[in-house]
This record gives C-alpha cells, structure tokens and sequence, in this order.
C-alpha cells in the first residue's frame, strides 16, 4: 500500500478532514501527539483496530489507549467514572496521561487484548485532537514504531518503521514531550501507576493522595510475574546496539568507556560531554533537565542505530520528575544492565564441575550479560609458560623429561607421571595452586577496577583450590 504524507502545523488544514474520513473509514493514520507519534484506528471496529496489530507486528494480547477529544467520549467506553477518575482528568486532561477502568460493552476484546479494563486519554496536542474530532470517533493508538522498537518522536520514524504499511502519516514536526503517556489505572483497589510519563508520581499523588507504584516500572520482571500492563513484559525501546547505563560522575562514565571500549562503541551522554570523549557520543538533554531528556531519548537510541553502534554506554539520568521515565524507557532499553563504577563491592561466584558440565556456555551466557569472567583453564595454562617457576618446580617433582626441548610442558608425559607418583595430583595442585591464585587476585583486582560488580570464576577444580576462598558463592 502507498502511504500518504500529509505535513499539518495547523488544526484547521484542510489535510485533517482527509485523514478524518480515512480512520472514519476503518483505515490506519499515524498521528502526532504531544508524547509520540501515536498509529490510529476506529476504536469502535475491530477490523481497522485488528490492522494496527498487524501493522505494528505487536501481540494480540497488549492492549490499547482509546484516545478522546471530548470528555463526554469517556463514559460509553468505561462502566462508570469514579470521583477521583474525574479529578484526575480535570487535573491532567487533556495531557500525557491514560486512566485505566473496567471497560463497557462498547470496547471490544480486540482494543483491550482481552482484559476487562480500558485505558483511555484524551491528547493536548491541536493536531490530534483535531483528527479526533474529525474522525468522529474514538481512536485507538499504540506508539506507531514497529513492535520493540524506541518509539517514534518525529514523522521520519514512523516512515523508517511503517512506510507501505499504513494508509496515511500526518508530520507536525518533533513531539514536545518525547516519552509515552503516564499509565495509572484506577481499575483496582488502589491508584496504581503503570508506567511513568510526562505526568510525574508528585503530579498523581496531588490529586489521589499515596498511590502505588507498578514493581515493573522499576524491575525486569520474572518470566512467570503477571504484567499489570501487559506492554512492560515484552522487551521494549531497545535499539539493535547493547546498552549498559553507567552510574556515577562523568569522569568516572569517561574512565569507564576508555577502559571498555572496542570498534563499534558509542557513548549516549549529556548535553555538553559530546566533544570530551574517546567514543563517537550522542546527547540526550542535558544533565539536569529531565524534560529535555525525555524529548531526545527515543531519537537518540534510533540515531545510534542509524550510526552503526555495537556497544553503548550511557549516562545514568536522574530519576525525580519526569526524569523516572526516561529512567524507565533507558533501562529497558539496556535490559536492565546497570554499572555502578563507583561500587567497588564485586561479587565474584565461583563456577565448577566436570569437563563438558556446560561451565563455559553458562559463563558466556553471563559475560553477554555485563559480567566478568575469569577463565581457570586459561589460567592454568598460563602458569606453565616455558621458563615459568611452577615449570621448573613440576620438573624437580615429576623429572625433568616433562619439559620438551624448547621448554614447553609435555602434558601426556606429565599425565603418566601423576598416575605412577603417589600422591601425584595433591603434589601437582600444591604446585600450581598458589601461582593460579595469584593470578585470580589480579584478575579480580582488574575487574575491579574496571568497575564490574559482578565476576564468575569458571573453574573445574576449585573445590580443590585455594581460590575457593576468593568466592562469594560456589556454583
Ligand atoms: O503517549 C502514549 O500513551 C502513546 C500515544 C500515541 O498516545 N501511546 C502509547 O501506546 O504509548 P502503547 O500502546 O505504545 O502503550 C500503551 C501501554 C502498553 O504498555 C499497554 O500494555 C498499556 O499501556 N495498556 C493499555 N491498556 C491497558 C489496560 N487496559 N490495562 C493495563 N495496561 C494497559
Ligand atoms: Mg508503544
């Protein structure tokens, strides 16, 4: 299908009547709001509402915000509006945040994937809500990126992401706001926060007093933990690169990328601290402005996407105000990886079994994911090096014919040996034993100082070994 461009700066272009009928008519238009840009359908027809999912390759069971124009819109999608429902969106509406209630008969299963409830907002952005009025109807609209992706801030992403998928994409320039709507439903016993947004905790609590806050804003949550809002289970915002969010001053965030980086690493940093480092940087606001942040977080992870990034590392922001939803959107977008460079308490978990017990596929597994890894195997060939002094002691045990001419150990012969010598392996291990340790505590030290709070030591005689002590814990 050929997408239509429509470029709008003003609610009374003639372009909106046209996108109007298109959604009227049970098709797909991406729309601006004041957060992202948002793709829309008629809320009331499941088709065009079925189309969204398919469009966006999202799963049939996240639902989605029904978005309003009028308040007298609200009451036919949700069996009643509470008191603290209507202070709120007196409060707050029309703005960046979504109520949550049981649903009416009027909003299929289709809209909400099947739960009970319905979240509904009513956008502030003129555009929007002038298609809304246009359309004449209710629309439903999910962020208009392609599923996991970082949402869309400018008409251009949604082009990148849905171009040939969707009837129309109306550009009004950047969103001012950056992030997604604040969620919090009023469905359960107690005002509960979703997922934070440009309406902060502080702004909520004014209105409904002490409200609880979703442990999935904060936390990657366990794979058999129901997801209140059934969009924080899936992975979300990230961009193809690994990102790892840095804690800590900037000098620390500058030592810790010289100290890591490799081809293809980038920085995503403060406004400012572009030019001061060793890696290619892009900014997201500057370090104490929450708002900015959150206006250039999601171009800025597409932005190190389009520039090729492997590996980034990011600065941490600051989690008051609106600067929680940044944190939020930040650190799904690094699968929960967090370095505190200044916490020199590293962990290290001692790994051990036979040869072939899956030691090095579990430590791989674990250094994809921000770990250190010290490789006993590694280790122990190390302390062997021709000229080494544990060479010289093996030679004095087991008789100098262990040694090659060139110096190097000859294993099979060291092997035999250990069978024939009594006490063979104790007397080994005695030797070798203090020299891998050595080599541990400097590994250890290393990791350290990199900034690594966490260290798997992967080992098959460690039970044996005097490392055993430097473990926290043995697996
Ligand atoms: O700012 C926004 O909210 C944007 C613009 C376009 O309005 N929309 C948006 O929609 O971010 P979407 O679908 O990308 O995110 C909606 C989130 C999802 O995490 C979804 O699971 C959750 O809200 N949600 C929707 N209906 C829900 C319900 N009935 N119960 C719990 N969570 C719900
Ligand atoms: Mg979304």
């Amino acid at each position: 299908m050929k997408t239509q461009l429509f470029s709008v700066r003003s609610p009374s272009d003639p372009a909106i009547a046209k996108v109007g009928a298109i959604l009227r008519n049970g098709g797909l238009a991406a729309i601006p709001t004041e957060t992202v840009y948002g793709l829309a359908a008629n809320a009331l027809n499941d088709d065009a509402v079925r189309g969204i999912f398919r469009a966006k390759g999202r799963p049939a069971d996240n639902p989605l915000i029904v978005h309003i124009s009028d308040l007298s819109q609200w009451d036919a999608l949700v069996t009643a509006i509470p008191d603290h429902a209507k202070r709120l969106a007196a409060a707050y509406w029309p703005g960046p945040l979504t109520i949550i209630l049981p649903k009416s008969d009027r909003v299929s299963n289709v809209v909400s994937g099947g739960l009970a409830t319905v979240a509904v907002r009513m956008p502030s952005h003129p555009i929007a809500r002038a298609v809304i009025d246009a359309a004449g109807v209710p629309l439903a609209a999910p962020s208009a990126n392609t599923s996991g992706k970082p949402s869309p801030t400018a008409a251009q992403h949604v082009i990148d992401d849905l171009d040939g998928r969707i009837d129309c994409i109306v550009d009004a320039g950047p969103c001012p706001i950056g992030v997604e709507s604040t969620v919090v439903s009023l469905a359960g016993e107690k005002p509960r926060l979703l997922r934070p947004g440009g309406v902060t905790p502080e702004m909520l609590e004014a209105v409904l007093g002490e409200i609880e806050i979703d442990d999935a804003v904060f936390h990657h949550l366990a794979d058999d933990q129901a997801a209140a809002s059934p969009g924080m289970k899936y992975k979300h915002y990230a961009p193809a690169a690994k990102v790892t969010i840095l804690k800590g001053s900037f000098a620390q965030f500058k030592a810790y990328v010289d100290a890591h980086k490799a081809p293809g690493t980038m920085a995503l940093c403060f406004a400012g601290e572009e030019d001061k480092l060793s890696v290619p940087a892009i900014a997201f606001g500057s370090a104490d402005d929450g708002k900015a942040q959150a206006a250039r977080i999601f171009a800025a992870l597409r932005e190190l996407d389009e520039r090729g990034a492997k590996t980034v590392f990011a600065r941490f922001p600051q989690m008051a105000g609106v600067g929680l939803a940044v944190f939020n959107r930040l650190v799904r977008a690094a699968a929960f990886q967090i370095v505190d460079p200044e916490k020199r308490g590293l962990r290290c978990y001692g790994l051990t079994g036979k040869t072939g017990a899956g030691k090095s596929t579990v430590a791989s597994l674990l250094r994809d994911r921000g770990w250190y890894v010290i490789d006993g195997d590694v280790l122990a060939r190390q302390v062997v090096t021709p000229g080494s002094s544990v060479l010289r002691q093996l030679a004095a045990a087991f008789g100098g014919d262990i040694l090659r001419e060139d110096g190097t150990l000859d294993r099979k012969r060291l092997v035999d040996r250990l069978q024939q010598t009594p006490h063979g392996v104790e007397t080994l291990n005695a030797i070798t034993h203090p020299a891998i340790d050595a080599l541990v505590q400097a590994e250890l030290e290393k990791a350290r100082e990199a900034g690594y709070t966490r260290c798997v030591f992967d080992a098959a005689a460690l039970l044996e070994s005097p490392s055993k002590a430097r473990c926290d814990k043995i697996i």
